[in-house]
């Protein structure tokens, strides 16, 4: 029998609603909010507040374009955590309130697994290969930097995380001190394409294991610019393409040795990435040509899947739901998820 599950993502600034049947995508629907632009980054408040404004449409149109009715609907997943607790809030509330009308059980999802689980997506018209357990994840967006190695749909072991910001963070923060814009990856992403990856040098970190730090080299640019600026005012705006190039370049050989290490240490040949970041162009293609280079099966998400949707959470939730978890109604949303 087929299973159809509504899937809900609130976690930070986007409102999505999708629509899973059997792991298939029949609909995915994404409100964006725009209110955050003037400020430079999220802001937390105006984020419920919009979510609050989107759910009921976004929810609705997912349904409509599925093409099903609500009492079609087998479980309602949501997500849990990590996020603006604010924002989990209003997509938590939501999925109770759904789940006591239809009388349908809620499934609840860690945001990260979703991200780990994008490579599942099952579309009709563009069928992918998905990657074969176990394999790694390497998970990089705006708030985490992991490898995560996942036994199963259900089943995940951390191996490294950032003991400091997240790559992502880095991304934003430096492009908003050089007043680039935020978000700050895609822009640094396009100046780096006509920049030279070879031209500057940052500090990288030497961190034990299969950790990642990002802090020291987001300090190391900031003081580079800062002083040569000192001598030159037009410094930045002469050498932005070069700056952002061997920035970018510094973040991807920081995240690809240690996932290098990951795979030689584990023995897993199967390599998929998640998460915002992954949207990168540089860095998809490095995973590519290091995948090539040393027989790893790599397994890239389409675009509209690397950043925050709800098709990924409808199908972390379908596998939860498969596995026969349920949330109780008085399940509360996580600002923070140490595990999955
Ligand atoms: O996963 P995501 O949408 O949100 C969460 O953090 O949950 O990730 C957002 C992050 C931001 O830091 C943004 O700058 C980064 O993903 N990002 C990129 C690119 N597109 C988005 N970073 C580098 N290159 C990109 N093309």
């Amino acid at each position: 029998m087929s299973v159809i599950v509504l899937g809900i993502e609130s976690s930070c600034d986007d409102t999505s609603a999708a629509v899973v049947k059997d792991g298939y995508l029949l609909s995915n629907v994404i409100a964006s909010q725009q209110v955050h632009k003037d400020f430079g980054g999220v802001v937390p408040e105006l984020a419920s507040r919009a979510h609050e404004l989107n759910i009921v449409p976004v929810v609705s149109r997912a349904i409509e374009m599925a093409g099903i009715t609500s009492e079609q609907i087998d479980a309602i997943a949501f997500t849990r955590g990590p996020g603006l607790l604010g924002s989990l809030l209003v997509g938590t509330s939501f999925a109770k309130t759904l789940s006591i009308a239809l009388d349908k059980p809620m499934v609840m999802v860690n945001h990260l697994q979703g991200h780990i689980l994008a490579g599942f997506v099952r579309q009709y018209d563009k069928p992918v290969s998905e990657p074969s357990f176990p394999y790694l994840c390497l998970l990089v967006s705006g708030g985490n930097s992991q490898i995560v190695r996942v036994d199963s749909p259900v089943d995940y072991e951390i191996l490294g995380q950032t003991i400091d910001d997240a790559v992502g963070e880095a991304f934003d923060k430096c492009s908003k001190m050089m007043g680039l814009g935020y978000p700050g990856g895609p822009v640094i992403d396009r100046l780096a394409k006509l920049g030279d990856p070879m031209k500057y040098t940052f500090a990288k970190p030497h961190i034990p294991g299969l950790d990642y730090s990002f802090s020291g080299v987001k300090t190391s640019l900031l003081y580079f610019v800062r002083d040569r600026m000192a001598e030159d005012p037009s410094f930045l705006e002469n050498n932005k393409e070069d700056i952002c190039a061997s920035f970018q370049k510094t973040l991807i050989d920081i995240l690809m040795d240690k996932l290098i290490k990951a795979a030689k240490q584990t023995g897993i040949r199967e390599v998929t990435i998640g998460g915002g970041v992954s949207a990168n162009s540089a860095l998809r293609e490095r995973v590519t040509l290091e995948g090539k280079k040393r027989g790893w099966n790599t397994y890239l998400p389409e675009f509209k899947f690397t950043t925050d949707n709800a098709a990924m959470i409808a199908v972390a939730g379908y596998f939860r739901y498969l596995a026969g978890e349920r949330a109780p109604l008085d399940v509360a949303p996580v600002s923070r998820l140490a595990d999955y």
